[in-house]
């Protein structure tokens, strides 16, 4: 308890209520989760895996995409132990906070971590430090996984799902690289005070510091250099000071990556070419709130947000894997969310997470195979195909993935 205390009052600016940060009890601890310790088998190899389902279809699609990992890792020789913990509105409600003592330890103790989706209206009116996004905050800094990898791809299958016309969108490939554990999602001072007239200001800080800005453009850098070689920094260095460093930074060490392309771009302007011409861009780095943002929109251009994985990375450690959707708690519980970006998800846990490429990529291959075979959720259908609900989707994708011959790599 007392370390996981520690680790929320350095969120300083986030009003701590240490009696609220309880612990699960047994019962709680036991029921409705579980922890499933399969005996082990000679010569596989064997990786503990936390699950977050949190709230909304988060289990819906969590339970999919396990199933998926389960049956690729096995056809691969991976043994998975999986530790399924509550997290978000769904501890909040067990628990009474966001992210409760056993499940940061769970995470933190795991190889890697597969988490489903945060939040939900019931919890829209709860004090900051009890929001269910709170917890998403708690695991993003304290696991220290300070790059986020975003991947916006444009099947040909969904060609049709994307609002841009087909020349437009067909061939789209990029990797959105977002800086995740600072600027103004972190900064200091923050807050709702008084001024000096009595009144209410909302402050928030964009503050980065040239170390934190060197790790992800040496993330982003070694992005770039493994797909075309080209990379795209997104700042507002004509405004905030903090882009300026960003630039300057950015800039400093591309000496040491001649062989990838460094261009700059304003957000503004980047947000307008994402419409325009998403094809000149391969990878992009960017800070926290403008890559939060550019990565919905670059989703859009794929056809739909339910498409699109994310992979969470820091120094050492586990790292942490969701797909970029919400909990989207109009569709929770009615079998409609598209669990393919779970499913990748579980492809980036299986490829960045682990190193086991050849897993993930029947994972990636089975994708494309169930989505070849026509089978379409609602956000990604188009006429001529088969509409399923999630569990059709997933078990559509399982047999694709035990029918499929090795992968090659
Ligand atoms: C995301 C989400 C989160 C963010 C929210 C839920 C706090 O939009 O992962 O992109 O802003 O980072
Ligand atoms: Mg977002």
């Amino acid at each position: 308890m007392a370390a996981f205390l520690q680790m929320n009052i350095r969120l300083n600016s986030i009003k701590i209520v240490p009696g609220r940060y309880s612990s699960l009890t047994d019962h709680q601890f036991r029921a409705p989760y579980r922890i499933r310790c399969a005996a082990a088998s000679p010569g596989k190899k064997r990786y503990n895996i936390a699950l977050l389902p949190g709230d909304g279809i988060g289990p819906e699609v969590i339970s999919v995409a396990k199933n998926v990992l389960q049956k690729a890792g096995s056809l691969e020789g991976l043994e998975f132990d999986f530790q399924e913990m509550p997290v978000g509105g769904a501890a909040l409600d067990l628990v009474g906070v966001p992210m409760p003592e056993e499940t940061f330890t769970a995470a933190k103790q795991s190889d890697a971590i597969l988490l489903g989706a945060i939040g939900g209206y019931k919890w829209d009116k709860n004090e900051k430090h009890l929001r269910p996004e709170m917890a998403l905050f708690y695991l993003r800094r304290d696991l220290k996984v300070f790059a986020n990898l975003r991947p916006a791809t444009v099947l040909p299958q969904l060609i049709d799902a994307s609002t841009l016309k087909k020349e437009v969108a067909e061939g789209v490939d990029m990797m959105i690289v977002r800086e995740l554990t600072g600027g103004i999602y972190f900064g200091e001072p923050r807050g709702i005070k008084i001024n000096e007239n009595g009144e209410e200001v909302g402050i928030s800080t964009e503050i980065y510091a040239a170390h934190e800005i060197d790790r992800i453009a040496r993330v982003a850098f070694e992005t770039a250099r493994k797909r075309r070689g080209k990379l795209c920094s997104v700042d507002k260095a004509n405004v905030l000071d903090a882009s300026i460093l960003w630039r300057k930074r950015v800039t400093a060490l591309a000496s040491e990556y001649p062989d990838v392309e460094l261009s700059h771009m304003y957000v503004d302007n980047a947000a307008m070419q994402l419409i325009r011409d998403p094809k000149q861009f391969d990878t992009i780095v960017t800070n926290n709130i403008f890559g939060d943002i550019l990565s919905d929109e670059a989703s859009m251009i794929t056809g739909s947000i339910g498409m699109l994985p994310s992979a969470s990375l820091g120094e050492s450690g586990p790292g942490l894997f969701e797909p970029i959707h919400g909990s989207a708690p109009d569709i929770a519980g009615q079998d409609k969310a598209n669990p393919l970006a779970t499913i990748l998800s579980a492809a980036m846990l299986l490829k960045y997470g682990l190193g086991e490429e050849k897993a993930a990529k029947r994972i990636e291959d089975a994708v494309v195979d169930a989505l070849n075979k026509g089978f379409r959720t609602g956000d990604i259908y188009s006429p001529g195909n088969k509409l399923v609900g999630c569990k059709e989707m997933g078990e559509e994708v399982l047999k694709s993935v035990e029918s499929k011959v090795p992968a090659t790599v």
